[in-house]
Parts: structure tokens; sequence; C-alpha cells
């Protein structure tokens, strides 16, 4: 029977970190895969994560299953980190919750939750999006359709578009599927007043927002980079959020998410999270412990969680440095093209703007490894690969 299976073509994005491993040149550059990294090129454990780690490590007796929704402390802390603390959602019993395996475990348990609500549903998402944006959705017999997002001409939001598209398109219980900040893969983000707006019309014309928050903390800042969703939560009755541990706790491999969804009463929140816990456990019965208990001990200590901010804060800036470093060296390379689009624009990812042949030279030719969309991790950047980098685009340009 296996014989009739057809073959797959690799993952756009993960097939580069194993090109970008088999590469002998020692000048290779990897701007592929959506991970921090440091000055040296190093994906570091945080210092907040390492003490929690050992800490853990001493005091957890048992290895016993931890239940479908994981841990509770846990997911009350992510519902504060993500509406806010003391916000009226939680406070009013509205939310069902449950810590998932990653962002993308949030994404595939709150697409299941929607089927079963309304099987078949559309889901809206924007043009572009996260590549696995579209594979989750099919996976879970969603219908999926498309908005206008990123104007490749102006390097940022065609928001008249999207909101076109949304007012003349969407119907009544169709799911919208925004980033919550730090866009992935254009670094493009909506506006509080645009967030407003979408908010407003997703009250008006009955659609549900799903929100996937995967970069919360890598853009303005904590608090900063939750704001639209914030906005929509405090606008509408229904929304249904994904977020992710991996990148602002750098526990990428640890799969520590959350999938939170936002019902109109406290009732329907009860019956939310029977379906949500019964989504999980007919898949992966329970998420895995560590990665939450790790958050968990960090955000519930006082000291480590204000480490760990500050440790943010300095991927955060760094990022943010690393944006301006690179329009100045792509101008010192003696490109005339304008670039300073990536200093407007937020996280880890930029277009470059340049077409398949160009990428495809990147990589074959130079060894610069980027998704063929031209997407770039900007945080692969660093002073040693820098000035090759833009050389690099300057021949291919
Ligand atoms: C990315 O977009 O590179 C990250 O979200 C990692 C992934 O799983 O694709």
């Amino acid at each position: 029977m296996f014989e009739s299976l057809q073959s797959v073509p690799a993952d756009p994005i993960l097939k580069l970190a194993a090109m970008h491993r088999e590469d002998t040149n020692p000048n290779k550059v990897d701007l592929g895969l959506g991970v921090y990294k440091d000055e040296q090129g190093h994906t570091p454990i945080m210092r907040a994560v390492d003490v929690a780690e050992q800490r853990l490590l001493q005091t957890e007796d048992t290895k016993t299953y931890v239940g479908m929704a994981g841990w509770a402390r846990y997911n009350q802390l992510i519902a504060d980190v993500v509406l806010g603390e003391n916000n009226a959602i939680t406070a009013a019993g509205r939310l069902a919750i449950a810590q998932t395996p990653g962002g993308t475990g949030a994404l595939r348990v709150i697409c299941d939750f929607i089927n079963a609500a309304k099987p078949g549903a559309k889901v809206w998402v924007g043009k572009p999006t996260w590549a696995n944006h579209h594979a989750i959705i099919d996976n879970a017999g969603l219908t999926l359709d498309e908005f206008p997002y990123f104007d490749a001409t102006t390097h940022s939001v065609d928001f008249d578009a999207m909101m076109a598209k949304l007012r003349s398109d969407a119907q009544a219980g169709d799911i919208v599927l925004l980033h919550g900040c730090c866009h992935n893969p254009s670094g493009a983000d909506l506006n509080l007043d645009q967030w407003q707006a979408v908010a407003e019309l997703a009250k008006q014309k009955g659609l549900i927002p799903f929100i996937d928050i995967a970069y919360q903390g890598m853009g303005d800042g904590m608090e900063e980079d939750a704001a639209g969703l914030r906005i929509v939560a405090k606008t509408v009755d229904e929304m249904v959020i994904a977020s992710s541990c991996s990148k602002n706790f750098g526990l990428y491999r640890e799969r520590t998410g959350t999938a939170l969804v936002i019902t109109n009463n406290a009732d329907t929140a009860t019956i939310a999270q029977g379906q949500m816990n019964g989504v999980i456990r007919g898949n992966y019965s329970m998420p895995p412990s560590h990665g939450a208990l790790i958050v968990q001990t960090i955000l519930d200590d006082a000291e480590l969680k204000a480490d760990w901010l500050a440790e943010l804060a300095e991927v955060r800036e760094r990022i943010a440095r690393l944006r301006g470093e690179l329009v100045q060296a792509l101008n010192d390379a003696g490109i005339e093209r304008d670039f300073s689009f990536i200093e407007r624009q937020k996280g880890m990812f930029s277009f470059l703007g340049v077409d398949k042949d160009q990428v495809n030279s990147l990589v074959n030719n130079h060894s610069v490894y980027l998704v063929g969309s031209s997407r770039i991790n900007v945080a692969g950047l660093n002073d040693n690969n820098m000035a090759a980098f833009a050389k690099a685009v300057a021949a291919i340009l």
C-alpha cells in the first residue's frame, strides 16, 4: 500500500537548516530558519532558563502525566502574558486555555477545535503568511482563502486592500488569521489604529479573529507587542489565539506553546475547554511538561523573571541594531536600491525583495541560505558575516 504514496516536497524552511549544515564553505551564512542567533552565530540557552532547569532537576520528583491541558499554573501565567495582568476576560471566566507542543501545536489544536465548532470553516490568511499555516489549516479540514497583506512595492502592509477584501468577501463565522507582531515572513506589522479597525470590522461582520503570536517580545517589548491583540480582545466577543514560548524564551526544541479560546460567556468557555481537551486527547493526549515548567518557574520568581526580561531586551535591541547595520552595509557595498524599509520592519524577518533566480544564486554561488521567497532572518547576521552578505547581495543585483 505504501508504494502508492506520492513524494512530498521538503519543507521550504526546515530544509535550509540541513542544506546549511552540509555546506563546507567556511564563509557560509545562515539566514534561513527563524531562530535567534547571537554574535557568534549560536542560539543560546537564556540565563533564566538555565537556572530554572537546574532548579527543576533538583526538585522534580515524578514524571507522572500532566493532563490534557497541561499545567494549570503555566496556563494562568501565559493568559497574563498574552492578555495582560488582571485582564477582564480571565476574570469573567471567558477563557478556555491549553498548554500545547509549541506554537504550531497551538495552531493545530485551535484549527481542530474550530473544525469541531464549524466543520470546514473558512480561514482567511494574509498573502503571504508563514508557509506552515497553509498545511495546518488544510490538515485540520478547514477551508483556506487569502486576503492581500504585504505590498512588495511599498514594503509595507497594504491595509486598504486587506480591509476591502475582508469587507466584501468574508462572511459571518469566517476566521481571520493575523500575526500578533513581528509578521512572519515580511516583518511588516499593523499599527494600533489598523488593529482597532480590524477589530471593529470583525465585530460588525461576526468574523472570528485568530491571532498567531509567536514572537511576543521580539519587536517592541512584551506588553507593546501584545497591544494589537489586546485591542481585538477588548472589542470582539469571540477570538482564538496561538502563543509560543519558542522565541521569547528560546525554548524551541522544548515545544512550549499555548492555545487560548475566548468565548462570550463563562458557560461557553467551560464547554470550549472540554472540546479543546477532547481534541488534544484524540491527537497527542497531553503536552510535554518540561518547557512549560521552565516558563512557570521563571514567571513565578521575580528575580528570574527580571533577568529573563532583561535578556529578552538585549535580544530585541540587537536585532533592531542589526537591521540598521544591514541597511548601512548594503549601502557600503555600493548598492543603489533603497533598503531602508528593513529598518522600519519588526522582529527577525524581512523580505530582501529579490526574485527566485537571485535567491538561488545567493544559495548556490554565495552559500547564503535564505527562504525562496527572499525572506531573511536578520538575527543570523553578525559582525563577521555582514559585509560578505552585503557583497553577495550586490553581486546578485
Ligand atoms: C520560521 O518561520 O522559520 C520558524 O517559525 C520556524 C519554523 O518552524 O518554520
